[in-house]
């Protein structure tokens, strides 16, 4: 006779997980967009006539590089009938639809139609993002006016290559640029007593200077200088001069918000041997030479271990506005004034187009 099993583990109803720390928002932020060029996606990965998605402020954006080379970023529907343009084919110049065939041009008008089609429908235009390919990556331009300004070439050629990685953090591209600014942070989060210069605020670019020491004992402490420049808030530079080991470490930070308060967070990374030598310099310098690139995989390490810290943070903090500042605590302040301006009263839209829910 069939009989009803007794509950076999009451364990089964326990709440696992709840110790864990939850993000700072779920689905919504307390700041909006950002108006700035972010990374969609390294070179590396669009070769010729490849087609990629990337997400960018709750939209999909279809990537796209033609036949000679040149990148496109699109809006991922086909004004047509909806196709989703990430399905789609490079023909020399043009994306082609798969859904219907048509053709798209550089600037988003239709080439052709498919086969069948006698004429063009009216009004059948594919909205294009500006674009910029540099430092061995492909950068869009979110804004609600077209772009003042374009990002400069940082991670140059006679560098190790730049290679970047990107990391998924709960957080805002605002809240990740901050961490410069937060000089105590550098001190009690990751261990280096931290020196700032005042911040030099010139448009859209935020400079600042920090005097770091690391102490590695039992060897002597040792120095860094890091030369911060914020290129709006999608674009970030460090260049970080460790002279006593005749190394400068370059770094591109691209933190590109793909929901609210969730970025996807390029890291970029070269390195450089620099005069002046000296002894030790000599035996690192001589070292990185021998082993050459077998070296940058461990620099990288390095670096990762440092910016985990930080992601811990950014993954379950919340946004405190006003920041309640304590004397010496780095310029806050100036970063949050710096940082209003690419907030056009307007919200930021990728394109004003019709068929678009926001
Ligand atoms: S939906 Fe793209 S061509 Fe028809
Ligand atoms: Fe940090």
């Amino acid at each position: 006779m069939w009989r009803m099993k007794p509950q076999a583990n009451w364990r089964h109803f326990a709440v696992a997980g709840e110790s864990e720390p939850t993000p700072g928002y779920v689905g919504r932020s307390p700041l909006p967009y950002p108006e700035s060029w972010y990374l969609l996606i390294p070179s590396a990965e669009l070769g010729t006539g490849k087609v990629a998605t990337r997400r960018l402020m709750g939209q999909d954006v279809v990537v796209y590089r033609t036949t000679s080379g040149h990148v496109r970023a699109v809006r991922a529907h086909c004004p047509h009938l909806g196709a989703h343009l990430g399905h789609g084919t490079v023909q020399g110049e043009n994306i082609v639809c798969p859904f219907h065939h048509f053709a798209y041009d550089a600037n988003g008008a239709i080439a052709h139609v498919g086969p069948g089609y006698t004429d063009k429908p009216k009004h059948c235009t594919l909205p294009v993002l500006h674009c910029q390919e540099t430092n061995g990556g492909i950068f869009a331009w979110a804004g609600a006016n077209s772009p003042s300004w374009t990002i400069p070439e940082f991670l140059t050629s006679h560098h190790t290559p730049a290679r970047y990685i990107t990391y998924d953090v709960p957080t805002h591209p605002q809240e990740v640029l901050e961490n410069g600014a937060d000089i105590r942070h550098v001190l009690l989060l990751h261990g280096y007593s931290a020196a700032s210069q005042p911040a030099v605020l010139e448009g859209h670019i935020l400079s600042q200077d920090l005097d770091l020491i690391r102490p590695i004992r039992p060897l002597p402490p040792l120095k860094l200088r890091a030369e911060i420049q914020h290129h709006g808030l999608g674009f970030s530079t460090i260049r970080i001069n460790i002279a006593a080991l005749g190394l400068e470490q370059r770094i591109l930070v691209s933190p590109r918000p793909v929901e609210p308060w969730r970025v996807h967070m390029a890291i970029g990374a070269s390195i450089r041997l620099t005069p002046p030598y000296g002894r030790e310099a000599a035996l690192v310098q001589r070292a990185f030479k021998a082993t050459g690139r077998a070296m940058h995989p461990l620099v990288y390490r390095l670096l990762m271990r440092e910016v985990n810290s930080d992601f811990q943070i950014w993954s379950s903090k919340k946004y405190t506005n006003p920041p309640r500042i304590a004397a010496g605590e780095g310029p806050i302040g100036p970063f949050r004034k710096w940082a209003r301006q690419f907030y056009p009263e307007q919200p930021v839209k990728l394109w004003n187009d019709v068929n678009d829910a926001h």
